[in-house]
């Protein structure tokens, strides 16, 4: 059997949970292979609203195996209160989740790098959740990481310290910087206690093997692709590769495993944190954009920044993926506004340019096509036919320019509101 991946097109927040909660019922296996709590997946059932961090979207549904791949970062405070809830809510979360062993873990220190790093950064910051993202993938890279399957180790306790010891003196560097850890440490202790009641696995043996058993595989990706550490906005992105070879590190498959790439976008386009947006919108129309899409961070609740689709952007994001199937969320968004753009090209110094560019910074003027709004509550619709005219204009606008079908659109929060074409 094949990888199926699920991935983020823009800067996150695209609707990857409703995704996968809506795609899991034909996976027997749902895997995050990167990123850790600055993710926030929500989900709608029930009238509830459920925001998943570190666990994968697939976890409400009956027989689906939720594993944490090694490509991800685990703080044990969060994934506690995470399944604590989950177990108020009758998930049998410890029959049903898997870590990987060489998944790193998020020290308290980690979080205050983090924050020290930012306040550093003063108006250059990255705009970071502040969850210690960025310092524990720079343990992992330099080597000096703790993993989940350290926790097992008789001298654990001795590494945290001399871990802990390192960045405790990196700390002493930035000028003013205090902080106090002794309850955060508690809680993350207590939190590991947690951890070692779940099952760890080497992750990479078992994908294989459920695999090779013909069990169908769904990769879920966190943040998106222009948040990529190779290929995002940089240095406004995250610590991990978000793009779909991300899933081939972060689970321990071969390239060749990987089948569908289904690529997230919303109808327009959000930003939250710092770093260049060039179809961003600082008028009313962009405020609407926010207030309709109830465009607010599931993580820390700030005020995401709007504005329209940027396909200069989705077709760098399809290409490097290699996007086989487009899934279009909040078009429901869009309902009430006449007209509504969609950037084709960019003009850089007065020349038109149609490649995503290496620095996104610049003065960029995007060139915008305009679209007849449908001006229609688009909420019930369930069949794609049933669609108005200028909704499927821009569908298949958006087809046409990126050369992928768009086979899922979304009209609202609910799993229901899918239209699967
Ligand atoms: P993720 O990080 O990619 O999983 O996305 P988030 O959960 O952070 O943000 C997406 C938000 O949009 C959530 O509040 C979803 O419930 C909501 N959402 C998802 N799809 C739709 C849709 O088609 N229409 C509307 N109005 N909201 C949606
Ligand atoms: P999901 O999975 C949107 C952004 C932050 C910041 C930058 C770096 O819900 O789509 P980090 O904490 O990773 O060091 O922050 O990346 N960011 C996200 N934006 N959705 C996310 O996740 C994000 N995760 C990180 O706002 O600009
Ligand atoms: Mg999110």
């Amino acid at each position: 059997m094949k990888v199926d991946v699920v991935l983020g097109l823009q800067w996150g927040d695209e609707g990857k949970g409703k995704v996968v909660d809506v795609l899991t019922p034909d996976f027997g296996v749902i895997a995050r292979f990167q990123g850790g709590p600055n993710a926030g997946h929500s989900l709608h059932f029930g009238d509830k609203v459920h925001v998943l961090r570190s666990i994968p979207s697939g976890i409400f549904r009956e027989n689906a195996v939720n594993i944490i791949g090694n490509g991800v970062v685990l703080d044990p405070v969060t994934f506690a209160q995470e399944t604590g809830e989950l177990e108020q809510l009758g998930v049998d979360v410890k029959a049903k989740i898997r870590i990987a062993k060489k998944a790193h873990l998020i020290l308290p220190t980690h979080r205050m790098l983090d924050a020290a790093s930012e306040a550093a950064k003063g108006k250059a910051k990255i705009g970071s959740t502040l969850k210690g993202i960025g310092p524990t993938y720079m343990d992992k890279t330099g080597r000096n990481g703790l993993r989940v399957g350290d926790i097992l180790s008789p001298s654990f306790m001795e590494r945290y310290e001399r871990l802990k010891q390192k960045h405790i003196a990196m700390l002493a560097q930035f000028e003013g910087f205090t902080y106090d850890i002794a309850e955060y440490e508690a809680q993350w202790f207590a939190g590991i206690e947690t951890l070692r009641q779940f099952t760890i696995i080497e992750a990479e043996h078992e994908m294989n093997r459920l695999l090779n058993n013909g069990q169908a595989v769904l990769a879920e990706g966190a943040q998106g692709s222009l948040l990529d550490v190779d290929y995002g906005t940089y240095p406004f992105v995250t610590s991990s590769n978000t793009v779909c070879a991300g899933a081939c590190i972060g689970l321990g498959v071969a390239p060749n495993r990987i089948g569908e790439v289904f690529g997230i976008f919303k109808a327009y386009c959000t930003r939250v944190g710092s770093g260049p947006f060039p179809t961003e919108l600082f008028d009313q129309t962009g405020k609407d954009l926010q207030q309709i899409g109830h465009e607010f961070g599931a993580v820390t609740g700030r005020e995401r920044r709007c504005g329209w689709l940027d396909l200069v952007a989705l077709k760098y994001s399809a290409m490097i993926n290699g996007v086989t199937q487009l899934i279009m969320m909040k078009s429901d968004v869009l309902n009430t506004f006449p007209t509504i753009k969609v950037a084709v090209a960019y003009e850089i110094g007065g020349q038109r340019v149609t490649e995503f560019p290496y620095e996104t910074n610049e003065e960029i003027t995007p060139i915008y096509k305009e679209f007849e709004g449908w001006s229609c509550d688009i909420n019930g619709i369930r069949r794609y036919e049933e669609f108005p005219r200028q909704f499927k204009e821009y569908v298949e606008f958006i087809e046409r320019e990126t050369g992928v079908p768009v086979k899922i659109i979304s009209v609202g929060p609910d799993r229901d509101e899918t239209i699967v074409r």
